[in-house]
């Protein structure tokens, strides 16, 4: 918004997407919707347009982590992260590839470090990942030169996404302190440090010659 943007935001709850759009009433368009229910990537794409006469730009960001070793999670929840992390994106950017192939445009998938790294307690939110990375890569070179598609691979960011883990207090506790030991910078990453990258992906005078990137903006992790 800061620099211009104008935005369609997603998210099933309608209040916090209203606060935002308070904040930026001539930037900001809510949708407040479950981004893998049927319609809904529809729906996104024909208010975007509709609103702002066409469309620059996608990111998928709406991600479900449900953390635990393999035979303590139902595999349920492996179908359930899929549906967030891989499925829903890959039908944004097909809903929205018309009008991206006319202004040129360019996705962000916000993946991972989990998706190259292994991931013990972690496995089936690593796989998913992994799956939006190869998506990436693949959507790359399928759309080039029209559309870029590149991936943010964040490590720990400090996000409300840890307090809804699956993991009960002690383990979280646990994680987070491996995590920040096993992170050479020391420490988890904040919001802005993942967005800022989101922003030059989009920027085609910044990252116009920049597609199938898998960016890793993770402290390290993965160095
Ligand atoms: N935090 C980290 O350490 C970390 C590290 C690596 C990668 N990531 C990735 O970064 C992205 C953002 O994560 P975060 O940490 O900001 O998580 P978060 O705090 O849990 O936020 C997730 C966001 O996605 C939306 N969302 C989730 N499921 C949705 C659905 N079915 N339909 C529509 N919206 C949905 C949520 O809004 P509603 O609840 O209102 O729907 C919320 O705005 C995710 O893809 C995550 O996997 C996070």
């Amino acid at each position: 918004m800061k620099s211009g943007a104008h935005v369609t935001i997603v998210g099933r709850r309608e209040q916090p997407l209203r606060d935002l759009a308070e904040r930026y009433p001539a930037a900001v368009t809510v949708v407040a919707a479950d981004v893998c229910a049927p319609g809904t990537a529809d729906r996104v794409v024909t208010v975007a347009a509709e609103t702002y006469g066409g469309l620059d730009a996608v990111v998928n960001n709406a991600g479900l982590a449900r953390f635990g070793p393999i035979d303590a999670l139902d595999t349920a929840y492996l179908d359930e992260m899929f549906a967030v992390n891989v499925r829903a994106p890959a039908d944004l950017i097909r809903c929205a590839l018309p009008l991206l192939r006319v202004s040129r445009g360019s996705v962000v998938n916000v993946s991972s470090v989990g998706g190259v790294l292994s991931m013990p307690g972690r496995a089936y939110y690593g796989a998913t990942k992994a799956a939006l990375n190869s998506l990436t890569r693949s959507l790359a070179r399928e759309l080039a030169p029209d559309v870029r598609v590149n991936a943010i691979l964040p490590g720990p960011v400090d996000t409300p996404m840890w307090t809804d883990t699956g993991l009960d207090d002690t383990g979280i506790e646990r994680l987070r302190t491996d995590l920040v030991a096993s992170t050479p910078m020391g420490r988890f990453g904040d919001r802005a440090e993942i967005g800022q990258w989101v922003c030059t992906l989009l920027d085609p005078a910044l990252s116009g010659w920049v597609t199938g990137a898998l960016i890793p903006v993770d402290g390290g992790r993965t160095a």
